[in-house]
């Protein structure tokens, strides 16, 4: 038999496999979401999202250690509020509740990088992500209302922020309102391609902030597109986006891929809380092995271009990374 090249070669053991892998994963790379409530004694878990919880702030820096002893290094967190109104005002509050949290951390467990989600849906009271004009999110109005909220995460101690809104020119908006204040260097990370999508649902539970009429999709991208994905993150690199996200992930990898190959920016991917959800509950019933999907599919996202991973699986993939998997 003449055959001089045989890919199964390089398959044969362990330590070969690992040597000549095209993907490599490292735990400086994740980020976990995380979400804050009012309250005190709170360490609610989230029915739709077995193993995530809410944190009132007393609660806060123990969960932010374990964070860190898992040797992740950032976090992205997402605040739920206890006053909502029509333009969600609680959002750039002083005292807000991922205001009062960013304080905490930063102070109890500064070894973290603190990023903020920028949106008005967890604290308007229809949960659109910005003020209404009749029954659609007004964009020009809503502009400064997402770049005061994002100052004020900044001037709380937040190192980066990431707005998830969609709207038209709100990356020009919060690069504007930091720089006037002398916030030159804090980064944004744009949710720049969010898609709307059925998998954020267990997430909308979690953070109470489905919309009370209608659905996101005046704002968010139809998942039917793929090169208006690319239009999008190309428009928030000029508006001065340092990194973009793709979101969600495991469904979206040919545009994570052709994203990751135009724009020259890191992108990050954001798989999703219905991403999680799903392998939590076929895990709970015994029909897949859970550590096992986890890697295979961070690893399929990174190879699809991703160089940032946001996932709810942060902590337990740190360790498996760190073991080599
Ligand atoms: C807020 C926001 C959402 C998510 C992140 N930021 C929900 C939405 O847009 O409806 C989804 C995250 C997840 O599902 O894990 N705009
Ligand atoms: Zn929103």
């Amino acid at each position: 038999m003449d055959m001089v090249k045989r890919p199964r070669r390089l398959r044969g053991n362990t330590a070969l496999r690992k040597m000549v892998r095209e993907t490599r994963m490292d735990k400086s790379s994740l980020i976990y979401p995380m979400f804050v409530v009012e309250g005190t004694g709170i360490r609610h878990e989230i029915p739709s999202m077995p193993g995530q919880y809410h944190y009132s702030l007393d609660m806060l820096p123990e969960a932010l250690s374990e964070v860190a002893d898992s040797g992740v290094s950032s976090i992205l967190l997402f605040g739920i509020p206890d006053k909502k109104d029509e333009i969600g005002s609680s959002a750039w509050a002083e005292d807000g509740i991922v205001q009062k949290a960013l304080r905490i951390g930063k102070k109890e467990v500064p070894e973290l990088y603190y990023i903020t989600d920028v949106c008005m849906c967890e604290y308007t009271s229809h949960g659109h992500c910005g003020a209404l004009c009749g029954h659609d999110v007004d964009n020009d109005e809503t502009l400064p209302l997402l770049a005061r909220t994002a100052l004020s995460h900044v001037e709380a101690g937040a190192d980066m922020v990431a707005p998830s809104d969609m709207m038209d020119g709100r990356v020009a908006a919060i690069r504007t309102i930091l720089d006037e204040n002398g916030h030159k260097e804090t980064p944004i990370m744009s949710y720049a391609v969010k898609y709307a999508s059925a998998f954020y649902g267990p997430f909308r539970e979690a953070a109470d902030s489905a919309p009370s009429f209608g659905d996101r999709k005046t704002y968010q991208m139809d998942y039917h597109n793929a090169k208006e994905g690319i239009k999008e993150a190309l428009l928030d690199v000029e508006e001065g986006a340092d990194l973009v996200m793709v979101k969600p992930a495991l469904s979206y990898m040919d545009v994570i891929r052709r994203v990751s190959e135009t724009v020259h920016v890191p992108v990050a991917a954001y798989s999703v809380s219905g991403e999680y959800a799903m392998i939590k509950a076929a895990a709970a019933k015994g029909w897949i092995n859970e550590e096992a999907i986890v890697c295979e599919s961070a690893a399929s996202i990174y190879r699809a271009g991703a160089d940032v991973l946001i996932t709810y699986y942060a902590k337990e993939l740190a360790k498996f990374m760190e073991e080599g998997r």
